[in-house]
């Protein structure tokens, strides 16, 4: 039997000791370090060794277990128990000297998020949680806000910058938000977003090309925090599928009756 409390703890030092690299690498980060992997994605040896940092430390904590790492570190798919990591998720913001960068570590067990840890950096905030231990942040339980209407509501969405294939019924949400929310924000990072959405400090939060390491260690983070998590469909294809709506149980249906419909006419 696995315990992912205790599981949970060492992958929080992990998240740790991967954070501290990036923050010290931070102070003496040049610009001629930047390398395309494609259009406005961009990377450096500082993504590449804090992924090393994550996956030397996660590679003993469960036997035969699977990676997905954003850098291909290491990709073992297809096993019971999946390690998703994201060693620098807001790495235009890291480049960029904008504070909001997290890493992000998910553990999937048959696909399906089961432990989840997103620490951010300049905060010195560490978000965690397992399948049924709740959701916390720095030693305190954390939950979801529990404003009742998207009206009230505060959103964070990431903006299509290389995928711009659904751009048409992502303004129209867009539009929508602009109208009928009291704001929508974009950090810069879906880890953080979600683990703002976890601990109430957003209402919500929408995106679609997302990859699995940008996700894995938030969702679990929303659902312990009793929220609800969903595709655009309102199905759980919300880790691998490229689009996710994360919210408070509230606000969560008139959230999606409106992601929904935008996005069913694409
Ligand atoms: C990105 C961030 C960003 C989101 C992008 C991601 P990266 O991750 O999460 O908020 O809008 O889609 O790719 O590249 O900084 O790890
Ligand atoms: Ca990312
Ligand atoms: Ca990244």
């Amino acid at each position: 039997m696995i315990d992912y409390s205790k599981i949970c703890e060492s992958v929080v030092s992990a998240a740790k000791l991967a954070g501290g690299f990036i923050r010290e690498q931070r102070q003496i980060f040049k610009n001629d370090s930047i390398e395309y992997k494609g259009t406005n994605d961009l990377v450096s040896y500082v993504d590449k060794g804090a992924e090393k940092i994550v996956v030397d430390k996660l590679q003993s904590l469960i036997a035969d277990a699977g990676f997905i790492t954003e850098e291909g570190t290491l990709t073992v798919n297809a096993k019971e128990f999946v390690w998703v990591v994201d060693p620098l998720d807001g790495t235009t913001n890291f480049i960029h000297g904008l504070p909001c960068f997290c890493v992000s570590i998910g553990l999937l067990r048959n696909g399906v998020a089961v432990l989840g840890v997103v620490y951010e950096i300049n905060l010195d905030e560490c978000f965690y949680g397992w399948e049924n231990g709740g959701a916390w942040m720095n030693g305190n339980r954390i939950s979801v806000s529990n404003t009742k209407k998207l009206s009230e509501s505060l959103l964070a969405t990431g903006f299509p910058y290389s995928n711009y294939d659904r751009m048409k019924p992502y303004m129209e949400v867009f539009n929508h938000c602009m109208y009928h929310t009291h704001g929508l924000r974009r950090l810069g990072s879906a880890a953080a977003d979600l683990a703002y959405v976890a601990c109430g400090r957003l209402d919500g939060f929408f995106e679609y090309g997302l990859s699995p390491w940008d996700v894995a260690g938030g969702v679990l983070l929303v659902k312990e925090a009793g929220g609800k998590v969903a595709d655009f469909k309102r199905k759980n294809d919300f880790i691998f599928g490229r689009e996710i709506v994360a919210g408070n149980s509230f606000i969560m249906e008139e959230f999606l009756d409106v992601v929904e419909e935008k996005f069913s006419k694409s």
